[in-house]
C-alpha cells in the first residue's frame, strides 16, 4: 500500500514456452455437467448442434480451449465406454454410483465426445478405465478411436457412423488411483500402469500416444516418486497431479455468502498450489533432469458446499470474484512453472464445481472464472517472461499472503502480455515493471473487477461481472506504473 513493488523479467532465450494445454478444461459425467450443461439431446428446443448446446459451444471457442478431459473424474474409473457407442436407444444403463447415484442412459459416448472436440477445435483428453476396466477394454478405445482400418475396432466405428479415425492422443490411466480409482498404493498402481501402457500402445508408442499416469493429490510427493522411479520413460509421457482450494472437506463454506476469514483461507489454499507444482517439480527433476516427462495438473479449482436446495452430489456452485482471484493466480502459478507444466485441467466447465458456465433451461451465464480465461488466451503458446519480484503482503487477522501474483509472456509477433492479481480484499497496490529491453510502446489492458469479493453472475444480472478496458497505468521509460484495485486481475498487452 503506497509502495511501489518492482517487478522486472528476464528475457531468457531459452525460457519455456507456456503450452495453450495449461488452458484446458474438464467434463465428468457428474450433475450437471454433461447432462444439461453440455448436452440436451438433439430433439431439444435450446439450440443445439447434434444435441450439444450452441450457446456453451460458442463460449469454449471464444476463450481458444485448447483441450477437454472426459469423461472423469471418479466417473471415469467406471465407466464402460462400449455402452456408450451404437444406436442410443440399445445402449445399457448404469448406476453413476460416485455422483448421486443416478442413472446414466449413455446417451452422450466416445462419438458425441469426440465430435464435440473437434467442433471445438480442441484435443480431446480421455481419462479411461483402469480401477474397474480390463486392459482389453482400453486397448480397444485406443483402436476404436485411433485405428484408420483393419481392426475389429475400427470396422466397429465404421458402422457406428464414423469412417476415420479421431486421432486421440492424450489419455488418463486411470484417476485418483489412491482414492476413487481403487484405493491402491503408489506402489500397486505403478506396476498396472505399466501393464496398461504397454498394451494400448501394443509395446512401441508410434503413434506417439500422450499417457498421462493418474496422479498425487497436493503434497504427496511419494506418489510422484516411485512413479518417477518405477515407470521407465518409453511407457509415460507425463505425470498427473490434483489439487483443490478446499478450505475444510467436512465443512466447505458457501459459494457467495462468505467472509473475509473464509476468503482469506480459500486463497491460502489456492496458492498451495505453487508450493506442490515446485515440490513435484523437484522430484521429477531428480529422476528426469532431462526434462522428459511433463507434469500435468488435470484436476483444480475452488471447492465450496453445493447451492441449498441443489443435489449434493452434483456439486453445483455458484462462482464470484473469489473464483476469478484463484483462477488468475493458478494460472500465473502454471505459467510461471512451464517449464515442466505442459497442460492443466479446470474442474470442471460446466454447472460443476469453479464451472466456466451455468445454465439453467435455456438460459447460461458465464462466470467470473469465464472472463479470466478470456483474457489470458493472449499466454497460449507464448514464449514465458521468467519474473522477479517481491510481493506486497495481503494481511488478514495477524497472516499473510502474497498479494500480487504475476506472469509475463511474449508471442510470435513479440507482443508482451503481462496478468496481475491482486487478491487484497480491501488494498490496492502499485506496481512497477521495468520493460527494458522489450520494445513495449502501446499499450492496452483489460480490468475483471467489482464492488464485493461475494459478487458474481445470476440469470438475471448476467453481466454483473464483465471483462472492462482499464486506464489506470502510466508507460514512461520503460517503466510501466499501474494501479491494482482490491481483488482484481490485469492484463496489459504491447500493440
Ligand atoms: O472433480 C470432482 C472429483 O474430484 C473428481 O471426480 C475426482 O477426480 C476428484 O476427487
Amino acid at each position: 500500500q503506497g509502495q511501489e513493488t518492482k517487478i522486472s523479467f528476464k528475457t531468457a532465450e531459452d525460457a519455456p514456452k507456456i503450452s495453450k494445454h495449461i488452458y484446458g478444461h474438464f467434463a465428468e459425467h457428474l450433475g450437471r455437467s454433461i447432462y444439461d450443461g453440455f448436452y440436451v439431446g438433439d430433439t431439444s428446443a435450446i439450440p443445439n448442434k447434434d444435441g450439444v448446446r450452441i450457446d456453451i459451444i460458442e463460449a469454449l471457442k471464444e476463450i481458444q480451449i485448447p483441450n477437454l478431459r472426459w469423461p472423469g473424474g471418479c466417473f471415469a474409473d467406471t465407466y464402460q465406454w462400449k455402452d456408450g457407442i451404437g444406436p442410443q436407444e440399445d445402449r445399457p444403463t448404469m448406476v453413476n454410483s460416485w455422483w448421486g447415484g443416478v442413472t446414466e442412459d449413455n446417451s452422450f459416448g466416445t462419438h458425441n465426445f469426440l465430435n464435440l472436440c473437434e467442433e471445438l477445435g480442441a484435443e480431446p483428453f480421455i481419462s479411461a478405465n483402469v480401477g474397474s476396466g480390463t486392459v482389453q477394454d482400453f486397448m480397444d478405445w485406443v483402436q476404436y478411436t485411433n485405428h484408420p482400418e483393419g481392426s475389429p475396432m475400427a470396422k466397429l466405428r465404421k458402422e457406428n457412423g464414423r469412417d476415420e479415425p479421431w486421432k486421440v492422443k492424450y489419455w488418463g490411466i486411470g484417476n485418483e488411483m489412491w482414492g476413487c480409482g481403487g484405493n491402491m498404493t503408489v506402489e500397486y498402481y505403478a506396476n498396472i500402469y505399466k501393464q496398461y501402457s504397454t498394451f494400448m500402445t501394443a509395446g512401441e508408442n508410434k503413434d506417439n500416444l500422450y499417457r498421462i499416469a493418474a496422479g498425487a493429490s497436493g503434497d504427496d510427493y511419494h506418489w510422484t516418486e516411485v512413479l518417477m522411479k518405477e515407470v521407465p520413460k518409453s511407457l509415460i509421457e507425463a505425470v498427473g497431479l490434483h489439487h483443490y482450494a478446499v478450505i475444510d472437506w467436512e465443512n466447505k463454506g458457501p459459494a457467495t455468502g462468505y467472509d473475509e476469514e473464509i476468503y482469506f483461507k480459500s486463497m491460502e489454499e489456492a496458492l498451495k498450489m505453487d508450493e506442490f507444482v515446485k515440490g513435484h517439480i523437484e522430484v521429477m527433476e531428480k529422476h528426469d533432469p532431462k526434462n522428459e516427462i511433463d507434469l500435468v495438473v488435470d484436476e483444480w479449482g475452488g471447492w465450496y458446499d453445493v447451492e441449498e436446495g441443489t443435489n449434493p452430489g452434483f456439486l453445483y456452485q455458484q462462482n464470484t470474484m473469489r473464483d476469478a482471484m484463484i483462477a488468475g493466480t493458478t494460472l500465473n502459478i502454471f505459467n510461471n512453472h512451464s517449464g515442466r507444466v505442459k497442460m492443466a485441467n479446470l474442474a470442471q466447465t460446466v454447472n460443476v464445481l469453479q464451472a466456466v458456465a451455468l445454465t439453467e433451461g435455456e438460459k447460461m451465464i458465464l462466470t467470473p472464472t469465464y472472463h479470466v480465461f478470456k483474457m489470458y488466451t493472449v499466454h497460449h503458446d507464448a514464449q514465458l517472461l521468467p519474473v522477479e519480484f517481491d510481493s506486497p503482503e495481503y494481511t488478514y487477522n495477524g497472516e499473510s499472503l502474497p498479494a500480487i501474483s504475476v506472469s509475463a509472456s511474449k508471442n510470435e509477433t513479440g507482443n508482451t502480455n503481462i496478468s496481475l492479481v491482486n487478491i487484497d480484499a480491501s488494498a490496492e497496490h502499485k506496481v512497477e515493471i521495468d520493460l527494458e529491453g522489450l520494445d513495449v510502446n502501446n499499450i492496452e489492458a483489460e480490468i475483471l473487477k467489482s464492488g464485493k469479493i461475494q459478487d458474481h453472475n445470476t440469470f438475471d444480472n448476467p453481466n454483473k461481472i464483465n471483462i472492462a478496458e482499464f486506464k489506470d497505468f502510466k508507460l514512461r521509460k520503460g517503466k510501466l506504473e499501474v494501479s491494482l484495485p482490491p481483488f482484481s486481475v490485469v492484463v496489459l498487452s504491447s500493440k
